[in-house]
């Protein structure tokens, strides 16, 4: 594959080839550079074999700050050297040797080379779309909306993104999936959703759930897409991260090879136990998908990004035994997960549903076992953060941190945006299309603020619950379907757990 550096503003270089690039460096004393170049070879890789790849942007002398971010931020970008500081001196190194060796114009490209080995989210900017294959007049017109200016705020946005709702499985309990056209977010709304966020100088980070429906399905061309969107459209300073939710039942090995140069975290759906599973979370074809999503979990973790595993918690998965659920995860290979109790359509409140005493009853049998049995290295997501909410710390997790409007937005193939991807079916959720609104203004809308309205007389509820100062409320998502249920409790629903928590407590106390 040729890297070369033509006719661009770059100073009009040509003719240098990663491959000769790499053959100047030396094993014992370049491992560092070694490292970034065959990452970029790798990122190279996913363009058409043998095509030449012009670079837009004009090397700058320098190591850009992301460059120098990254190798202080990811181990594994340091080829075995001790810290980022020790990782950035060997790079340096290598760089002052090649620049006595190498003309100016090779030199900038192995800088550009470096850049898209370390730190690819924003180097893959410096590839001009068309040489990504990306010919969708979305990608042409896609230029930082006004002059670069970093962000002023610090606010942190999650967009739980529905890059297609095509679907692969047909789960039993799941209502996400849809066929046909008009289902994919195409280019144009990808970059109004990057733009939307770009434009808005108080978003100081944003992290992009990549979601469905199935968005494996949406291939690797159109995700580099979305990337080559993201690092070209990026506010300077605006922080963007990655992750997936995948059902891993069809994963392309290109795909984890992507994702593995992005950094993503996976995660992945696994309903329990192979027959539960199975029974759940069927093929479209009405096959059985646990074996391939074992061996998709294999292949990210061994690409290192297996983040753990997303289990819908159904009445049947209630009933199984804790210790043979748990026992079973583990024989699996799977030692972390989160668990979602079952939600019927947020609209009519009509489908499968596990009601929060329920699922507060699971919760506390699982804490059970796992305080008992430590061997079983086990992590689950929301007991971590109702033992860190008990204790009064952060939680990291939406549903314990308080108010979440504003901060989570559900985006739509058509660009519709919703409070949360779980109000799927809810009209009062969704508040304006992209192309219409701002994020600014949706946050701002009538609709948002009605929906602020109904959280602060749902907090006014629940303050006679003695444990709401460690919930804040739960989530809302939960409450607003309870209330569809006919059920309008004082407490949100996870007291059970806490009261669990402090008779433990107390017992603790008395036996000390
Ligand atoms: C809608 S799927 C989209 C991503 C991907 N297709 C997957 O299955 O991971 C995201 C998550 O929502 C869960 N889910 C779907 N329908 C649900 C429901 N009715 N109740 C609770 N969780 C549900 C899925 O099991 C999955 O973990
Ligand atoms: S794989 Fe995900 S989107 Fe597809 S049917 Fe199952 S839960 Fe729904
Ligand atoms: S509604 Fe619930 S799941 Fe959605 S962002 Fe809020 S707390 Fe999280």
């Amino acid at each position: 594959m040729n890297v070369a550096v033509t006719g661009t503003a770059a100073a009009g270089i040509d003719g240098v080839t990663v491959e000769r690039l790499a053959a100047t460096l030396r094993p014992e004393d370049d491992a560092v550079a070694a490292l970034l170049l065959d990452r970029a070879r790798s990122l190279l890789a996913f363009l058409r074999a043998g095509a030449s790849v012009p670079l837009l942007a004009a090397p700058t002398g320098a190591l850009p700050a992301d460059v120098r971010q990254a190798l202080r931020a990811r181990p594994g970008l340091r080829a075995g050297t001790s810290n980022g500081a020790a990782a950035l001196a060997a790079l340096e190194a290598t760089r002052r040797r090649l620049r006595a060796r190498l003309s100016p114009g090779e030199a900038g490209a192995f800088d550009q080379l470096v850049h898209l080995g370390a730190a690819p989210a924003s180097g893959l900017a410096m590839i001009p779309a068309p040489a990504l294959g990306l010919a969708d007049p979305a990608f042409a017109a896609a230029e930082p909306a006004e002059p670069a200016a970093p962000p002023t705020g610090f606010a942190d946005l999650v967009l739980i993104a529905k890059l297609t709702r095509h679907c692969n499985l047909r789960c039993t309990y799941c209502t996400d999936w849809r066929e046909g056209p008009g289902n994919q977010m195409t280019p144009a709304t990808q970059a109004l959703m990057v733009r939307r966020v770009a434009e808005d100088r108080s978003i100081a980070a944003a992290r992009f759930i990549w979601h469905g429906g199935e968005p494996s399905l949406i291939g690797v061309r159109k995700m580099l897409g979305f990337l080559w969107l993201q690092a070209r459209l990026r506010r300077p300073g605006q922080i963007f991260a990655n992750s997936i939710q995948t059902n891993a039942a069809a994963l392309p090995d290109r795909a984890v090879a992507l994702w593995r140069l992005f950094d993503f975290k996976v995660s992945v759906s696994l309903d329990g136990p192979r027959a539960i599973h199975d029974r759940q979370r069927r093929t479209a074809r009405g096959g059985a998908s646990f074996d391939a999503v074992i061996d998709g979990i294999a292949r990210l973790r061994e690409a290192g990004i297996f983040a753990g595993v997303l289990i819908v918690v159904t009445p049947e998965i209630a009933a199984y035994p804790i210790e043979r659920l748990v026992g079973e995860l583990v024989d699996a290979g799977v030692h972390a997960a989160g668990f979602l109790p079952v939600r019927p359509d947020a609209g009519t409140g009509k489908g499968p549903y596990l009601p929060p005493a329920a699922f507060s009853d699971f919760l506390i049998r699982l804490f059970d076992l796992l305080r008992t049995r430590p061997d079983l290295r086990f992590d689950v997501r929301e007991i971590d953060a109702l033992h860190a909410a008990w204790q009064r710390r952060p939680t990291g997790f939406c549903e314990l941190n308080g108010p979440c409007l504003g901060g989570y937005f559900g985006i739509e193939p058509d660009g519709t945006v919703r409070h949360c991807d779980k109000f799927l079916g809810s009209a009062s959720h969704a508040l304006g299309n992209l192309a219409e609104r701002s994020l600014a203004d949706i946050r701002a809308s009538a609709g948002m603020a009605a929906l602020k309205q109904r959280e602060a007389e749902r907090w006014l509820r629940l303050r006679s619950c003695a444990w709401y100062g460690h919930c804040k409320g739960w989530c809302p998502h939960e409450s607003h379907i309870a209330a569809l249920r006919g059920e309008t409790a004082r407490c949100c629903g996870l007291a059970p757990v806490f009261d669990h928590f402090a008779a433990l407590a107390t017992a603790e106390r008395l036996s000390a």
